[in-house]
């Protein structure tokens, strides 16, 4: 009973908001509605759009309304209903995840001209509440700033 209590707790005391600093970015992307299903023990369903106008360096507009996942395949699972007005894709994965959340990654794929793009970014997406459904995970409204980018010539 004391374990159980003292998960709860722990649960609860990684919900502490950690305020963004609010610095202008030079490329992000807007991800809206995150979820996830959880037991007490893990989160393994999770879905959310994903979308971000044109970038600073021309990187095409584009938008994935549904990103849904399973976090117990070990590989990036291909969003659907993506709007790109270039050949490409958009593949999500939750790594580590936990009863505690799990690390977000993308990657978003696009070619332009001979060369095939990838982007890669990631966020650590926290679980709050007490293990009962409908649980929730916090932030749902966040955006995710690319870390790195390949270009592949075709
Ligand atoms: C979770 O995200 C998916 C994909 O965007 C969406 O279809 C679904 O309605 C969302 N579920 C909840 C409970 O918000
Ligand atoms: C996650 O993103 C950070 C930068 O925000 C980067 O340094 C790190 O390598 C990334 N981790 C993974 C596993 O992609």
């Amino acid at each position: 009973m004391l374990a159980k209590v003292s998960a709860i707790v722990l649960i609860a005391a990684t919900c502490i908001a950690t305020p963004t600093p609010n610095k202008a970015v030079p490329y992000s992307w807007a991800v809206h509605n995150f979820n996830g299903t959880c037991s007490a023990a893990t989160c393994w369903a999770w879905g959310f759009s994903i979308s971000s106008p044109i970038g600073p360096s021309d990187q095409p507009a584009f938008k994935a309304i549904d990103c849904s996942l399973d976090s117990r395949i070990n590989e990036h699972q291909a969003c659907r209903d993506v709007d790109i007005n270039v050949p490409g894709s958009v593949a999500v994965q939750i790594d580590g995840a936990s009863q505690f959340g799990g690390l977000l990654s993308v990657q978003y794929t696009f070619q332009q001209g001979p060369i095939r793009y990838t982007y890669y970014g990631n966020y650590s997406v926290v679980r709050c509440g007490d293990g009962v459904q409908p649980d929730y995970l916090q932030p749902a409204e966040f955006s995710i700033v690319p870390h790195a980018v390949s270009a592949v010539g075709l």
